[in-house]
């Protein structure tokens, strides 16, 4: 039995937490990994109350599960999601993009993982007021610019894909804190002969994800660049509806979609749930690995079949082109987990 926290969110955040809930159901039912879900309070609505964004409660029983999934929150992101990123040291936020049957991408063939630094640079929180000024610290660390390049060259490794990584920075402007990140990953790079390593600029590699994205197989970035860029790349695949995300550390976890909590849309049940139903994907895949747990591996797999059928049969929401409501895109993976074996 895994204990899953699930924070339900902002805006769609409640409409695609949902489906996520439906889906752990049956897998729990269906296919025997069990989950202890317990519903933990974080986001806009609490402050709205006069809360804090992240309760002292919320935080513990976040701590003390094994596991935690998120769906999107509003204003109050930063003191809740990359409060937690840093807090429990979740350094790797991997996030992949690929092409799906019938989603309208900018190419075929693409396949590819951003591996996002995720506690430092202008994400440290190291912001000041002077007069008339201010001024945000960019933390960069060898140690964390080197954990994340041995994340990113064993991912490589573990796709058994193209093999290769691209380091993507700025270290012609950002001498210190980019020239440490380039030299840890060139540094990373030698010990790994068998995967090809590049290095590109982030303004080069913003108009490459459009013009040849099809190139590349794992990126690994700095904090700022990975965020706008995985924005990007959800988007050259056809939606950020369809973009899931792991915040990753040595002993815990936290999964969630890419995107934010969509207040253009939220309440409409248009919502893609996608992101929310693959993002517990990636949460089987962690806890598999983890615990050498072969039936959430299996599961699983089974969610992305299932996600790819539905897709193949046309049922979608209309961020990606369809006029299904996010009701009827859950109800339809859920028929398709029922029917496999
Ligand atoms: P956003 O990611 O919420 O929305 C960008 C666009 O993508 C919108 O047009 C939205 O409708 C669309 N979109 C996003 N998810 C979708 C889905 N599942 N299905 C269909 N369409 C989808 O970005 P925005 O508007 O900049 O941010 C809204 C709020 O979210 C802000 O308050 C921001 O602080 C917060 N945010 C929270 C994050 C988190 O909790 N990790 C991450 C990013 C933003
Ligand atoms: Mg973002």
């Amino acid at each position: 039995m895994y204990k899953l926290t699930l924070i339900s969110g902002d805006g769609i955040g409640p409409e695609i937490s949902r489906a996520a809930r439906t889906v752990l159901q049956l897998v729990h039912d269906k296919f025997d990994v069990k989950f202890q879900i317990t519903d933990v309070e974080a986001g806009d609505s609490i402050v709205k109350k006069g809360g804090k964004a992240l309760p002292d409660h919320s935080f513990q029983a976040i701590k003390n599960s094994d596991v935690c999934m998120k769906a999107p929150v509003g204003e109050s992101a930063a003191d809740v999601i990359v409060y937690l990123r840093r807090t429990f040291d979740l350094y790797a936020n991997i996030r992949p993009a690929k092409n799906y049957p019938n989603i309208q991408a900018l190419k075929d063939n693409i396949d590819l993982v951003i591996v996002r630094e995720n506690t430092e640079d202008v994400y440290a929180g190291l912001e000041y007021d002077l007069e008339n000024a201010s001024i945000a610290i960019r933390l960069t660390t060898k140690k964390a610019s080197i954990r994340i390049a041995e994340y990113a060259f064993k991912l490589a490794e573990f796709r058994n894909k193209k093999k290769s990584v691209t380091a993507v920075h700025k270290a012609n402007l950002l001498r210190k804190t980019d020239g440490l990140f380039s030299a840890s990953c060139r540094e990373v790079s030698k010990k790994y002969a068998g995967i090809k390593f590049s290095e590109m600029y982030v303004d080069a590699c913003s108009m490459n994800l459009i013009r040849n994205p099809e190139d590349f197989d794992v990126i690994v970035t700095t904090n700022l660049f990975g965020d706008i860029l995985s924005d990007e790349a959800a988007q050259v695949v056809g939606s950020l509806g369809i973009a899931p995300a792991a915040n990753i550390g040595d002993n815990f976890a936290i999964f969630e979609p890419v995107h934010g909590s969509a207040p253009d849309i939220a309440g409409k049940g248009v919502a893609n749930p996608l992101s929310m139903i693959l993002s517990a994907r990636m949460m089987l895949d962690w806890l598999a690995m983890k615990n050498n747990d072969s039936k959430c591996a299996n599961v699983s797999q089974k969610i992305e079949d299932a996600v790819t059928r539905v897709l193949a049969k046309g049922i979608k929401t209309p961020d990606i082109g369809g006029s299904n409501k996010t009701d009827d895109v859950t109800n339809a993976v859920i028929e398709e987990l029922k029917s496999s074996t």
